[in-house]
């Protein structure tokens, strides 16, 4: 089959976060998130990069809206900025910031584009992060009282929620190597507040149910793993570094139960989950949200790391500016396998793109040419398509990201946009990704043939 073709209401979106596309983060009363602060700390973010302005979407989201609207997108994967809710975290709850989200999502249904909203995509209200943060275990109180507010405003309109992104790179960016905000670098405080963000989610699933939500998920990043040879160390290898990563968040939200292998792992700085966290947890999903990016090719390393493991580079794929494989094989492996092992559970594939050196606009063209950018995503996409093909259960695609945006301690360096931002101007340019990526949302279809990139793959 040269063709496959998606079903009619399939989700094709982009995705952003508020962080790094909003900007103006006190505006209308909103209080400092931690990556406000964590900006301000020197050599924190490359290049002294904040998010003061980022992409100016605060204000210009009409704009970005038109582009969604041109590029053919039905779906819209954009996060809410917690302390723009509440400044101080929790108690009295800012309605200026709820107006602002409420005319984006209102702008956004007025263009047929559907809202697929994220409470927690990294951006702590710095306010909590003073009282313990993700350390304090009354974060999931704060956290489903910041979940039922936005919920109560816009349930009616807004019909995906997904609680948190990613609780495994806050926990190893944000806890144990102090990379993300709010760089803390403990060993003992990151299996903490793994626990706490779980918890967090599912008191978030709470709320969201209490307030009549429609549909509720949980965002993952899932980096599968692949070992570097069949030696037994290698595989057990593999197996720490799929538990740390992957497991470590799956099993708690998806069966209720923690890795086996953790407490060993984690030694004397495991924290325990009691019944009552794991049965927190541990709550009925509408759909599990997918970040793809790349997989890992892992061997042994002997090491006091927690995964005693180190990844191998494969030099014989494609490398993105980030760093990272090209290895759509993996992707559709991947939603296979979560479909198998959980029929019941739709997946969204949440997050899915690549960061490439795009050569400088030329004025008076109105497309950049990307092209690594856009084989990454037609072998992407066609590696969807065969997931599907094969019975993935998979309900939309957003493509990461919209526009180029703030890369977290990366600045502005990464450009993973479909539409270029010139971050001194804010003018947007269309990329060449972007149209192709709109051609094959009109046809809701794409050809399973072409490019192939690993035409020798295994
Ligand atoms: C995050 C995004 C980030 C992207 C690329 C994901 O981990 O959710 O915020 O920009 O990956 O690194």
């Amino acid at each position: 089959m040269n063709e496959f073709k998606f079903h009619v209401g399939f989700s094709w979106g982009s995705a952003t976060s508020a962080y790094q596309v909003e900007g103006m983060p006190l505006a209308d009363g909103a209080g400092p998130s931690i990556w406000h602060r964590f900006s301000r700390e020197p050599g924190a973010i490359r290049d002294g990069d904040t998010g003061d302005r980022a992409c100016e979407h605060y204000t210009r989201y009409p704009e970005d809206i038109g582009w969604m609207k041109q590029l053919g997108l039905n779906a819209y994967r954009m996060s809410i900025s917690w302390s723009r809710i509440f400044p101080e975290g929790k108690g009295t709850c800012n309605t200026r910031g709820l107006d602002h989200y409420e005319r984006v999502v209102d702008a956004l249904l007025a263009k047929g584009i559907a809202p697929n909203i994220t409470l927690y995509h990294w951006d702590l209200p710095a306010a909590l992060d003073d009282r313990g943060g993700w350390l304090n275990p009354d974060i999931s109180e704060w956290f489903g009282e910041y979940a039922a507010a936005v919920i109560q405003r816009l349930g009616d309109r807004v019909t995906h929620w997904a609680t948190l992104n990613e609780p495994w790179v806050v926990t190893d960016g944000g806890y144990l190597f102090g990379v993300l905000a709010p760089g803390h670098r403990s060993r003992a405080e990151a299996c903490i507040a793994a626990r706490n963000l779980m918890r967090a989610h599912g008191r978030g699933v709470q709320a969201a149910r209490a307030n009549r939500a429609k549909s509720v998920g949980l965002v993952l990043n899932i980096e599968p793993k692949y070992p570097a040879s069949q030696s037994p160390e290698d595989l057990a290898a593999t197996a720490r570094a799929d538990a740390y990563m992957n497991e470590q968040f799956i099993l708690p939200a998806l069966e209720g139960r923690v890795h086996e292998a953790l407490p060993k792992m984690w030694g004397e700085s495991w924290s325990e989950w009691t019944a009552a966290d794991l049965a927190l947890a541990h709550q009925p999903l509408d759909f599990l949200g997918v970040n793809y990016y790349t997989r890992s090719v892992v061997a042994h390393q002997d090491d006091t790391s927690l995964t005693r493991s180190r990844p191998v580079p494969q030099t014989q794929h494609m490398i993105s500016d980030t760093g990272w494989e090209v290895y759509p094989e993996a992707f559709e492996k991947l939603l296979l396998d979560l479909s198998r092992r959980y029929p019941k559970l739709p997946l969204m594939v949440t997050e899915n793109g690549s960061a490439f050196v795009d050569q400088p606009v030329t004025p008076g063209v109105p497309v950049l040419e990307d092209p690594p950018r856009e084989a990454y995503l037609i072998a992407h996409l066609q590696a969807l398509a065969r997931a599907m093909q094969k019975g993935a259960n998979v309900k939309g695609y957003y493509a990461w990201s919209l526009i180029d945006n703030l890369e977290w301690a990366l600045g502005f360096s990464k450009r993973f946009g479909l539409i270029h931002v010139d971050h001194q101007t804010q003018k947007r340019t269309v990329k060449q990704s972007g149209l192709r990526y709109a051609s094959i949302v009109k046809a809701g279809a794409i050809h399973r043939v072409e490019p192939d990139l690993h035409p020798a793959e295994d």
